[in-house]
């Protein structure tokens, strides 16, 4: 094993020297296969496409572009699909980060002891993805395996990673006239957002019961609505019991942003993800926050963006 995953690295190597690159303030970004990546992502990347990723038919992925609601997805999956083996007075999700819940792909499969450790984890495994739908190989695609895509309005995604990329150590201020310009060509970790969102809208309207694509600002609307699909799509479905005993709304209370900032482990503690700390994650969690951040003009420029990418797909939202 060990000597595959080096294989996998000196041709990470080779590859890298070969790839356009952008040097920007959080160590630099590397164009592969149209997707901007960091060293390590790519580092990831490769390893999934060498198939060091053993999927089963039974795995569900949180497929997002980072900032959608990753975290709010991946604890409102972890608590419905795991709903009759705990109390929800006694939850994992009281006592630990949502991230160490349901790990990302992306890096943790650098790590040998993660591979070995997820081998014999009880279905359904559940992990987290910020990789775009068309990168990743045909035994992951082919698996049977289900993925819940998030999107959301990119001039929230904008502004939300603008103040996360601040949090980070070490990195000087980033003026929004360039944030905007670098999210306007793409040129951001998983870049293009719009060809990200694109691979999986289209995976979904070709199989729709692999690919569940949901948007933030729905889930903001009405979540018991939107629970009640993800279990559907998960294949466990809501009893008419559970639905009068109230579990839907425990799920959605239990996920929702002011309980889940507000518990000790989002608050203080270092996030497995060796940069960041887990109130990172948790910001202001609303739609539409893009208003206080971004120009009429700047607005204008993703909105642009938008039309024109759904336009020329001929795809209606
Ligand atoms: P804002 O910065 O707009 O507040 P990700 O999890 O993909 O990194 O996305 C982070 C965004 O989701 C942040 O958006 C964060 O506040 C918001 N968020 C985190 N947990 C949430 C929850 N339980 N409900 C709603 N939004 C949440």
């Amino acid at each position: 094993e060990g000597e595959r995953f080096q294989q996998t690295y000196t041709r990470h190597n080779e590859i890298i020297q070969t790839l356009p690159k952008h040097r920007g303030r959080t160590g630099g970004v590397w164009q592969y296969m149209g997707f901007w990546f960091s060293s390590d992502v790519l580092k990831g990347l490769l390893l999934i496409q060498d198939r060091h990723f053993i999927p089963k038919s039974t795995d569900i992925f949180v497929a997002t572009c980072p900032k959608s609601g990753t975290t709010w997805l991946k604890a409102l999956i972890f608590a419905t699909v795991n709903r009759t083996l705990f109390d929800f007075a006694d939850h994992p999700l009281l006592t630990n980060s949502p991230h160490d819940l349901v790990p990302y792909l992306d890096r943790l499969i650098c790590q040998e002891e993660f591979v070995s450790r997820i081998r014999d984890q009880p279905a359904p495994r559940i992990f987290a993805t910020h990789f775009p739908y068309t990168l990743l190989p045909d035994n992951v695609r082919d698996s049977g395996c289900r993925f819940v895509y998030v999107c959301r309005d990119p001039k929230d995604i904008l502004v939300s990673g603008w103040h996360f990329i601040h949090k980070l150590r070490d990195i000087s201020p980033v003026s929004m006239q360039d944030a905007v310009s670098s999210f306007s060509k793409g040129v951001v970790e998983y870049g293009p957002f719009w060809d990200h969102m694109l691979s999986y809208k289209k995976a979904s309207m070709s199989a729709p019961e692999k690919i569940l694509f949901l948007t933030y600002e729905e889930l903001t609307k009405d979540p018991i609505v939107q629970v009640k699909r993800l279990a559907e799509f998960v294949g466990m479905p809501f009893s008419v019991k559970e639905v009068t005993d109230g579990v839907v709304e425990k799920i959605v209370r239990l996920c929702s942003f002011e309980n889940l900032q507000n518990l000790e482990v989002n608050k203080n503690v270092n996030s497995i993800q060796e940069n960041y700390k887990n109130p990172d994650f948790f910001r202001k969690g609303e739609v539409g926050d893009w208003k206080n951040h971004l120009s009429p003009d700047m607005a204008a420029v993703i909105d642009e963006i938008t039309e024109e990418k759904l336009k020329s797909e001929g795809i209606n939202f």
